[in-house]
């Protein structure tokens, strides 16, 4: 097979008890920031959002305002550009799809807001894309020399087509240099990067396991009640 499933790699919130690694998630962040945004959106998820990844109110508020987004100039009623602001949602680094379109090979790099959903383990799927490019293999290029990568395009087996109009995006290690002192390796970046995108897609993830188990024990208590009820009510009959 040519197409590989996505590698085994493990997180905090995966399994029975999961939890947010909280500083994965700002490493993540970060990682976002200084490379995916670049090219990628992340148009359901607002800077204040981020509250939910401990940074405080003030924190957020000066967050925000290191990003662009886009707004209407007052005066004239035209489009311009101004300081984000808590409220906002991230903004797309292109105006268009067409000029997103333009600048990527004709690819249009999708938001990643949901990306972890819409791909199958999708957390696995974007640590292992992101670690994934290699040279296609010499049996690849003997016996389907149609799928050897195109122009501007790069090989990568754990993209359903095996070639995408992304470039490897994380390419050296220390290409970011995290805040909190963890070693920016390249399988760190992505690893954290895809723990991000997880909370992006489904920041609710948690409270709905930990509701789950709360649901869980109630129905056990409500059927010990029901049990011993029903004990005490028929016992007089023999
Ligand atoms: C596609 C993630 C950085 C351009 C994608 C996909 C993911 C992704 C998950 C979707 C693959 C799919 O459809 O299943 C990331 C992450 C980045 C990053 C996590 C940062 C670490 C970038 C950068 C650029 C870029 C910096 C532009 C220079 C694209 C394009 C596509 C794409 C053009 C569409 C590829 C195609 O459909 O052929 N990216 N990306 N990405 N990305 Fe990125």
């Amino acid at each position: 097979a040519f197409h590989l499933d996505p590698k085994h790699v493990e997180f905090e919130h995966d399994g029975l008890f999961p939890a947010w690694d909280v500083a994965q998630l700002q490493r993540g962040y970060q990682v976002y920031k200084e490379v995916c945004s670049a090219c990628h959106s992340l148009n359901q998820v607002a800077f204040r959002n981020l509250e939910e990844l401990g940074y405080s109110e003030e924190q957020v508020k000066a967050e925000a305002a290191s990003w662009t987004v886009p707004g209407i100039n007052p005066d004239t009623g035209e489009a311009s550009s101004r300081p984000g602001l808590p409220t906002d949602d991230f903004p797309s680094p292109y105006a268009n799809n067409v000029a997103a379109a333009a600048a990527n090979n004709n690819a249009i790099p999708p938001d990643l807001s949901l990306l972890t959903k819409a791909r199958h383990h999708g957390p696995a799927y974007v640590y292992s894309l992101l670690t994934g490019y290699q040279e296609p293999s010499a049996e690849l290029a003997e016996r389907f020399p149609d799928s050897l990568p195109g122009t501007g395009l790069h090989h990568n087996p754990y993209f359903a087509n095996l070639n995408l109009a992304m470039a490897p995006p994380l390419t050296a290690d220390g290409q970011v240099t995290y805040a909190d002192g963890t070693d920016a390796t390249i399988d760190q970046m992505a690893k954290d990067v895809a723990a991000f995108l997880t909370w992006t897609a489904e920041p609710a993830l948690i409270d709905r396991i930990k509701l789950g188990w709360m649901v869980m024990g109630f129905l056990l208590f409500a059927t010990i009640l029901a049990w011993l009820a029903k004990k005490q009510v028929w016992a007089d009959m023999k």
